[in-house]
């Protein structure tokens, strides 16, 4: 081809065009209100120059009616392509709010469509920015539709390659349920917030004034609905959060996740680790020291840290191996299980589950929250899903009971009668089907009615109770658990029977699916 001929020229004319999108004025506009464009994001994400956009030239199908702006850049507001994180390859979407809000038309919506395709037919996690007014009015049905398509590919792809959203602007009406219906979900405090419906409608259906920040912010999603699985200060770090959580998983179902050598010592004797419990079985304490002192160092990735925290759920590695951590937190509601960490538990359990990570459970469980409010909004059926989905993961399972393991929490914390490969307890563990209290008012019910000093005697009952029901020695004994072991061999066991289970192979009944009780 000749360079100074015309077809050389056209095509170069071409790509001047295309620099429109890439406008510094508007991408000063993005930077006022403290976020990155659709193409910074993606430059940080991606290893250097590792990025192949796909259909950047593409252009918008909305009609022009009269009604609504068209804006006339490439793209249709939706910059697409895969490259590499840490090597390894990785399909992507951004929006653009500039083009018309970052709103989803005909043509955005293909082209996301296009990318969730490829990435599943490759088998690779993919990544979507959100930075969307929701639904593009001026393409009415056509717009619902192309949502439509875009739920159906995000729930075939669920189990199969990783999905990830990550908030950067507003993720209004349609925008929320792809992000709902991925993985994990970052969000970036103050310039990110999601909602069905925004702070308009609220007040004109129920003439309620709330902000944006209230209504969908980082921290009520964080905190409150668990929506948002992680919140960062800024998008720079948020996007370095999503980098650090995909070491973590194998690019699809049929894979193992990444070996990373952590540079810890696998047989570390941990002292600490007696000290940690204490002899008070009502005194709490942190269980992310006793996680923290297992796992390799500083490996430890939290989710949903702020949503729940009477459980604590995360990726570790242990020996350099990718594990997902389920622990009761005894600082919080004494690590009681309710509705809400049910939920947490359950979900984290099935990724894990469907992306080959082994499950480590710490237990420090007093059992399930008692109360007219759990029971009302439905402790039973949401306690249930965590049952189910411990029972169903046939990835290596192992516990270890720290402390309590009383009643329902027994059988659902892995224990071996659903399914956990190895179950261990520390020589502090208390096993049985409720806590010394609650046991001794019944079994003693007349003889502490008719006590001179009914508390001092149920003390006394209940501290033998503790020492000759609620040891783990019994348990021991009759096999409901393998071995009672000093808690500064945890690391050392841990890696020994994880390495046990790793041609682990269950086969499940031929069946659709299970009916998980939503
Ligand atoms: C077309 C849109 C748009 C939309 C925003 N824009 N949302 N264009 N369709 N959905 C355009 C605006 O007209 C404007 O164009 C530009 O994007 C920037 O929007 P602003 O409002 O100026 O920005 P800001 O003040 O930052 O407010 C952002 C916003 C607001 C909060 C997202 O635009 C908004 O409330 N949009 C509508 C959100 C919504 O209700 N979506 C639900 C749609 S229904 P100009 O030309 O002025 O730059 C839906 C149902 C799907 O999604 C259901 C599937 C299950």
């Amino acid at each position: 081809m000749d360079i100074n001929g015309k077809i050389y020229k056209d095509f170069l004319n071409r790509i001047e065009r295309f620099k429109v999108q890439n406008d510094p004025d508007k991408i000063k506009k993005q930077h006022a209100k403290g976020k990155l464009h659709a193409r910074e994001r993606i430059a940080l994400l991606f290893d250097k120059d590792s990025f192949e956009e796909l259909d950047a030239f593409v252009t918008s199908a909305t009609p022009d009616t009269g009604f609504g702006k068209i804006d006339e850049a490439f793209g249709d507001g939706v910059v697409i392509g895969h490259g590499r994180i840490n090597g390894r390859l990785v399909y992507i979407y951004s929006q653009d709010f500039n083009v018309m809000g970052g709103s989803l038309g005909t043509v955005h919506a293909k082209k996301i469509i296009k990318i969730q395709d490829l990435a599943l037919r490759v088998g690779a996690p993919i990544i979507g920015l959100i930075d969307s007014g929701g639904a593009r009015i001026q393409e009415g049905v056509a717009s619902l539709s192309g949502y439509a398509s875009i739920f159906h590919r995000n729930i075939q792809s669920s189990g199969v390659i990783p999905q990830i959203s990550v908030i950067l602007g507003p993720a209004a009406g349609g925008a929320v349920y792809s992000p709902a219906l991925t993985d994990f979900v970052f969000m970036a405090k103050k310039t990110s917030y999601m909602f069905v419906t925004g702070p308009n409608v609220v007040k004109e259906v129920l003439n309620e004034e709330v902000s944006f920040e209230e209504l969908g912010g980082a921290e009520v999603h964080a905190r409150k609905s668990g929506v948002a699985n992680f919140i960062y200060e800024d998008e720079e770090n948020a996007l370095l959060g999503v980098k650090k959580i995909l070491s973590f998983f194998p690019s699809n179902n049929l894979e193992n996740p990444p070996y990373i050598d952590t540079n810890t010592k696998r047989d570390k004797n941990i002292d600490k680790l007696r000290a940690i419990v204490p002899d008070d079985p009502n005194k709490p304490y942190d269980v992310k020291k006793v996680i923290e002192l297992i796992i390799d160092t500083e490996s430890f990735f939290e989710v949903s840290e702020h949503f729940a925290p009477n459980l604590v759920i995360g990726f570790a590695r242990l020996n350099g191996k990718a594990i997902g951590v389920v622990a009761n937190q005894p600082k919080v509601l004494a690590g009681v299980l309710d509705i809400n960490s049910s939920l947490k538990g359950a979900r984290f359990i099935r990724f894990c589950d469907s992306f080959n990570i082994p499950i480590l459970t710490l237990e420090d469980v007093p059992g399930f929250l008692p109360g007219l409010d759990q029971e009302h909004s439905g402790i039973i059926k949401h306690g249930a899903k965590l049952l189910f989905a411990y029972s169903e993961a046939s990835v290596p399972k192992i516990t270890v009971i720290m402390r309590k393991s009383y009643g329902g929490a027994f059988c659902v914390m892995n224990s071996k009668n659903i399914g956990g490969d190895y179950n261990f307890a520390w020589p502090t563990a208390e096993i049985a089907v409720m806590g010394p209290e609650g046991a001794v008012s019944i079994l003693y019910k007349k003889e502490l009615q008719n006590a001179e000093d009914p508390e001092k005697l149920k003390k006394e009952f209940a501290t033998r109770y503790r020492q000759e029901v609620a040891n783990p020695y019994i348990a021991d004994e009759k096999g409901y658990i393998d071995e009672v072991i000093d808690p500064a061999d945890t690391r050392k066991k841990l890696i020994t029977a994880f390495e046990t289970l790793e041609n682990k192979h269950v086969d499940q009944p031929a069946r659709k699916h299970g009916n998980i009780p939503l």
